[in-house]
């Protein structure tokens, strides 16, 4: 895959199967995260990987999956739940702590993760009091997001957006179709 593939097929995907993801893959996918550009290079984020079943699955009750697809039809069934699941904690206490740091790491593990074929899902609505109580976090380290990561069960691609109707949704088939603006919707030159 060139670079520009790699980034339009890198899509979220949301169920996935049984089949671990290798630890030479997981390191790939943290050396993202640790060389990612963050403000002033301060470095205020922290990562805690989880790969024990029983502690994905946990992880997997407190997320909020796919809140445009019907009736909770998003989140993915026990037998088809992520085989890795890294929490992005943020150190509150570093000065200029930042949202987009966070985007950036994230984007850059997602990333790295599908140049090996890995898919991810990147969860910002999920219950940080219930992890935080769990994994035992000081307060100036708080939850900001999760990233699910496991070679995915379904397929997604980016379709054209109509009446500017941004909601995804699955096919018959429970493969995703994402609608995009287009360029020209989006950009101005000047
Ligand atoms: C900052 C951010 C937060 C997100 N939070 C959630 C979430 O809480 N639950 C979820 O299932 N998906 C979440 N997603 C995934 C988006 O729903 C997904 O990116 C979007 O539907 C577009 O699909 P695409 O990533 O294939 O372009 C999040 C994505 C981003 C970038």
């Amino acid at each position: 895959m060139d670079v520009q593939e790699l980034l339009t097929t890198r899509r979220t995907f949301r169920a996935f199967l049984p089949k671990p993801v290798p630890a030479w893959v997981v390191h790939d996918i943290l050396e993202a995260a640790r060389t990612a550009s963050c403000g002033a290079n301060r470095q205020s984020l922290r990562y805690v990987v989880a790969q024990r079943p029983q502690d994905v699955a946990r992880l997997c009750r407190w997320m909020k999956w796919a809140a445009f697809l019907p009736n909770d039809s998003g989140a993915p069934a026990p037998e088809q739940y992520p085989t890795l699941f890294v929490v992005i904690l943020q150190d509150t206490g570093v000065p200029g702590h930042s949202d987009v740091d966070v985007g950036i790491a994230a984007a850059g593990m997602a990333t790295a993760a599908w140049a090996h074929g890995v898919g991810s899902c990147i969860v910002g609505t999920l219950n940080a009091a219930e992890i935080a109580r769990w994994l035992d976090l000081p307060p100036h380290l708080q939850v900001h997001t999760g990233l699910a990561f496991g070679y995915p069960a379904h397929k997604s691609t980016v379709v054209p957006m109509v009446d500017g109707n941004t909601r995804y949704t699955r096919d018959a088939n429970g493969d995703y179709r994402v609608p995009k603006y287009a360029l020209e919707d989006i950009v101005r030159y000047l």
